[in-house]
């Protein structure tokens, strides 16, 4: 299995992934995740860093080669959470799957309205050592700001402040949002309800990709 989550800020791509991952062993890839990690041990991530608290977009070279390195680890049953996220990663990404022979089966587009995205953001509790996501409304760890699994402290992303969030939304609009009709003239787009309930939203999820790999 490989797919492409596309979706705005706090749609649930996250949430998802790692729900595919226990139940599939479909391998989650989050550039966000991992820029996160690198920005407190590496010189470049640090620069990259400076673009998130900004809620802007890291440049495209960096978070290509990224997935190149990443596509060497994990050859196989991968789900892409957040990239790519203009035309030039989209193209490039492309490039990458070709050249190796691995075509992409699905690009899953998480639809949801501004309101419920500010919402969620606003009440999302991160777990900074795995990206693991909680919900004070409508996902809650059982001991508030404590992972369930690791027992170790949450925290609140630092781009998930109101201005910082209206700000990413934004770039969604204007830098991402141009690869729904990429991906839909390529005839690899399946829509799901991303307001529905999680669970909802994951048997979505599966229906949409039975529907593109009969095999699967
Ligand atoms: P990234 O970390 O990818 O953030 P994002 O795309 O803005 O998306 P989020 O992680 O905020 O939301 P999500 O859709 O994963 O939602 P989640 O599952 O957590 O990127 C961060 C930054 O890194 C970017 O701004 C950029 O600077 C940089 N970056 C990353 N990739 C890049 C790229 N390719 N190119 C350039 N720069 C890049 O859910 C949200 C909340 O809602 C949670 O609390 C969750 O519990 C809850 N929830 C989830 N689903 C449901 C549901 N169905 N019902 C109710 N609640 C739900
Ligand atoms: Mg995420």
């Amino acid at each position: 299995m490989r797919l492409v989550f596309l979706g705005p800020p706090g749609a649930g791509k996250g949430t998802q992934a790692r729900l595919l991952e226990e139940r599939f062993g479909a391998t989650q890839i989050s550039t966000g995740d991992i820029l996160r990690v690198q920005s407190e041990q590496t010189a470049l991530g640090r620069e990259a860093h400076e673009y998130m608290k900004r809620g802007e977009l890291v440049p495209d070279a960096l978070v290509i080669a990224m997935i190149e390195a990443e596509l060497e680890r994990t050859p196989s049953g991968w789900v892409m959470d957040g990239f790519p996220r203009t035309v030039a990663q989209a193209e490039a990404l492309d490039e990458m799957l070709t050249r190796r022979g691995i075509p992409l089966n699905a690009v899953v587009l998480f639809g949801a309205n501004r309101q419920t995205l500010i919402a969620r953001l606003s009440a999302r509790w991160t777990n900074p050592r795995n990206g693991r996501t909680y919900n004070a409304l409508t996902n809650p760890p059982k001991v508030a700001g404590i992972d369930d699994d690791d027992g170790g402290e949450l925290i609140q992303r630092d781009d998930d402040r109101a201005e910082t969030v209206a700000k990413r939304l934004d770039v969604y609009d204007t830098q991402t949002k141009p690869l729904i009709q990429y991906y839909r003239r390529r005839g690899k787009l399946v829509e799901v309800d991303a307001m529905e309930s999680m669970q909802s939203v994951a048997q979505q999820i599966v229906t949409a990709i039975r529907a593109e790999m009969p095999a699967w």
